[in-house]
């Protein structure tokens, strides 16, 4: 690999992949991974999922259903680098390294782990009721995964920007203590990409049971769409794009010309049943294609574990000679 820009990001592995994943980290992603002056890294962050997720089916599951779907999606694996955390044996023996030089009083403060103990308290339980280790060492896995292939950058949503920060500062600690070894990596929020409402008009998440699965069969997909809350207003009356869920969604799939018709179909009182229909053909125009190749997948898990499998192969090839440097570094070499 040369001298380029790094990009890397992981996708927990507890999902089902819904259309507020493909339009906020997706599809920008497969479209930022084209850009010839970046080297891409896109994982499955399976140790991770661990952490939210007791039930080993659904872990396997989602991460078949994931890895699929950005394959599925265009995904360029002979440009980018796509990989099953665990397939990278380095990656948790650069954990417990890192978390040999991370302080605990840093973790303390981590978002998630405060947000636990916070729960606990206020329902006058133990602080540290039902809290793992894993929850509490998570930002050092995750620094882990970015400092193992020495990324630049690296495009998260808001709620990760912290750990980014931690990341830096255990790559700091470890490069004072041991030489530079590491590139401090930068959280990338991208401000632009669409927050998707969900069916319910709040943010699209799966914690909040409003999302649109993406690969639902075009019958079903067209339902989920026909729920989308709209208010009362009649066909004939003009209404307000700005303040609806469904334009919200249109506008993210649409051309810069599609919504500017679509804006005037609004003022001159377009139904709701309308936009629906039309914000249904235009997302299954778009994805059409790719769930045609979504399904060919799935139902070849083999073909998908080959692709994780070569994937391994190709970033073991950073991370094989670099733990060794970083072995040899804090003094875990060989006698004589
Ligand atoms: N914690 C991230 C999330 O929940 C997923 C993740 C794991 C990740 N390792 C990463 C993201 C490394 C970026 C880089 O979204």
């Amino acid at each position: 690999m040369s001298k380029q820009q790094r990009v890397l990001t992981g996708i927990t592995t507890t999902g089902t992949p819904h259309l507020g994943n493909y339009v906020g980290a997706i599809k920008p992603a497969i479209a930022a991974s084209r850009d010839p002056k970046t080297d891409s890294f896109y994982f499955l962050a399976d140790y991770h999922a661990l952490v939210k997720c007791e039930d080993p089916e659904r872990v396997q599951q989602s991460t078949l259903e994931i890895a699929a779907t950005w394959l599925a999606l265009g995904l360029d694996t002979s440009r980018s680098i796509f990989y099953r955390q665990s397939d990278i044996d380095e990656i948790p023996e650069l954990t417990w390294l890192l978390t040999c030089v991370t302080a605990k009083g840093l973790m303390n403060r981590a978002h998630a782990y405060k947000a636990a103990v916070d729960d606990n308290v206020e329902a006058g339980e133990d602080p540290d009721w039902g809290i793992t280790m894993g929850l509490f060492s998570y930002p050092v896995l995750m620094a882990a995964d970015i400092l193992m292939f020495n990324a630049h950058t690296v495009p998260v949503g808001k709620d990760q920007v912290q750990h980014l920060e931690m990341a830096r500062d255990i790559a700091q600690r470890f490069n004072h203590r041991y030489g530079e070894h590491f590139v401090l990596p930068n959280a990338q929020v991208d401000e632009h990409v669409a927050t998707l409402p969900g069916t319910d008009g709040r943010k699209m998440s799966k914690s909040y049971d409003n999302t649109i699965p993406l690969w639902l069969p075009e019958k079903k997909l067209r339902k989920a769409i026909m729920k989308i809350k709209t208010n009362s207003q009649e066909p004939g009356e003009p209404k307000d794009p700005d303040g609806a869920s469904v334009y919200a969604v249109y506008a993210a799939f649409a051309s810069e010309q599609q919504r500017s018709e679509m804006r005037r179909a609004f003022a001159e009182g377009i139904a709701w049943g309308e936009v629906k229909q039309q914000l249904f053909e235009l997302i299954n125009a778009e994805l059409e294609g790719p769930r045609e190749r979504y399904e060919a997948l799935i139902n070849d898990p083999l073909q998908v574990e080959r692709e994780l499998r070569q994937g391994a192969e190709r970033a073991r090839e950073i991370s094989r000679p670099f733990i060794a440097e970083l072995r040899e570094a804090v003094g875990i070499r060989a006698l004589g």
